[in-house]
């Protein structure tokens, strides 16, 4: 049991007991890719994939953490904090940094972290770290900082340590999920609602390309600036136009000549997928997961071909669900480059999905597909550690 082992392992580390125990899940992302930072809407949702933290307060003057995982840890002082060359350890400093930004004294901490979020699998385990401890030093310090200002702490960290210039989707969604629902977020006003997700009628099934991308590999950025590029097209003619989220596929038509042709297709997709995502709420609310699937496909279609954030591997898993019964809809999920794909399949065909892509997969790629059968959990939270720890202290 996660829970208890970093438990343990707190006690062993810095010997003292009756840490604050913290779980916070990853998340999937059924529909809205790269519309987050484009101050449009998103739909994710936070699963059983999980990081689980021990955090007290050491009445020193230093952070001390230690990753449960990588077997590996790195001590900071509080009046020196700074991005280290400990790239994981990082995304927990930069929480840390961002709290004394905000006026907040910290005081030292003992910190204890690991999980089961794959790395680079496009889950946002780096998300996941961050709100992990915002919530737990808001706890220990008395802060009393609401959720959304917790999830906007945990993103400048990761703008500022881990050098990725996300948006707020994967942060909000550790910080926000629901059991059982998904939560639409508009990420301009950053009102959100939640929708009932029937996992009688389909399952979420992700399958892992095992191909790692790296965010921070200035891709991502690179797409964050052209369409900050578009929208500065765009604002010469409608200056109401601030984001992306504001811009009609009507005023790029309208202008298409002064777009170059990259700049063209990346805003023309962050359009179309803000669309996508209402729509796809309207067939959700409806029942309707054969409209649904749709939109999810016409999405990875954008993703791979006006986005460019797919790959070939990406490509081939949503093609062979898409020839598997049962399965409704499939995309790549997250930034791209990689991770996995997000597909949604009838509760009766999950292990014949799993054996026909899985396959398939291995017949084109020589791999083996990993496969997570996800279901979708509450928001970061205080964890319980059961009485009844199993003979084998997991
Ligand atoms: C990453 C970022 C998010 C979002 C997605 C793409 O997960 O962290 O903010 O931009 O990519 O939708």
């Amino acid at each position: 049991m996660p829970a208890q082992a970093v438990a343990t392992a707190f006690q062993r580390h810095f010997g003292y007991t009756a840490p604050l125990l913290v779980r916070a899940p990853g998340r999937v992302n059924l529909i809205g890719e790269h519309t987050d930072y484009n101050l449009g809407f998103v739909l994710p949702a936070a699963i059983d994939k999980e990081i689980y933290f021990a955090v007290g307060l050491n009445s020193g003057s230093e952070i001390r953490l230690v990753s449960h995982d990588l077997n590996d840890c790195c001590t900071v002082a509080i009046e020196q904090l700074h991005r280290t060359d400990t790239q994981w350890a990082n995304y927990l400093l930069g929480v840390a940094a961002q709290l004394q930004k905000r006026g907040i004294v910290l005081a030292g901490f003992d910190c204890v972290f690991g999980g089961n979020i794959p790395v680079g699998a496009g889950m946002s385990s780096s998300a996941a770290v961050e709100c992990g401890l915002a919530f737990a030093l808001d706890k220990l310090l008395g802060t009393n900082i609401d959720k959304m200002t917790l999830a906007h702490v945990a993103q400048k960290a990761e703008h500022e340590y881990a050098g990725v210039m996300c948006g707020l989707m994967d942060q909000f969604a550790s910080l926000f999920g629901r059991p059982s629902e998904v939560v639409r977020l508009d990420c301009r006003s950053l009102e959100y609602e939640y929708f009932p997700f029937d996992t009688q009628a389909s399952r979420i099934v992700l399958c892992n390309s095992g191909v790692k991308h790296s965010l921070a590999d200035s891709e991502y950025n690179k797409r964050r600036q052209e369409c900050e590029r578009g929208v500065h097209i765009l604002q010469q003619h409608y200056p109401q136009v601030k984001s992306l989220r504001d811009a009609t596929l009507e005023q790029i038509e309208a202008h298409r000549g002064e777009f170059d042709d990259i700049t063209y297709r990346r805003c023309r997709y962050v359009v179309e997928e803000n669309q996508r995502v209402l729509k796809a709420c309207d067939d959700l609310a409806r029942h309707d997961l054969a409209a649904f699937g749709q939109e999810m496909y016409a999405s990875h279609a954008g993703l791979r071909d006006d986005y460019e954030v797919s790959c070939e591997e990406l490509d081939a898993l949503v093609e062979a669900a898409q020839q598997v019964p049962g399965v409704f809809g499939a995309r790549m999920m997250g930034g791209g480059f990689g991770g996995c794909t997000i597909n949604l399949v009838a509760p009766d065909q999950v292990d014949n999905f799993i054996r026909q892509v899985g396959a398939a997969y291995q017949q084109r790629f020589g791999r083996e597909l990993e496969t997570y059968q996800t279901s979708i959990v509450n928001g970061v939270s205080e964890a319980i550690v059961s009485e009844q720890v199993a003979p084998n202290g997991q």
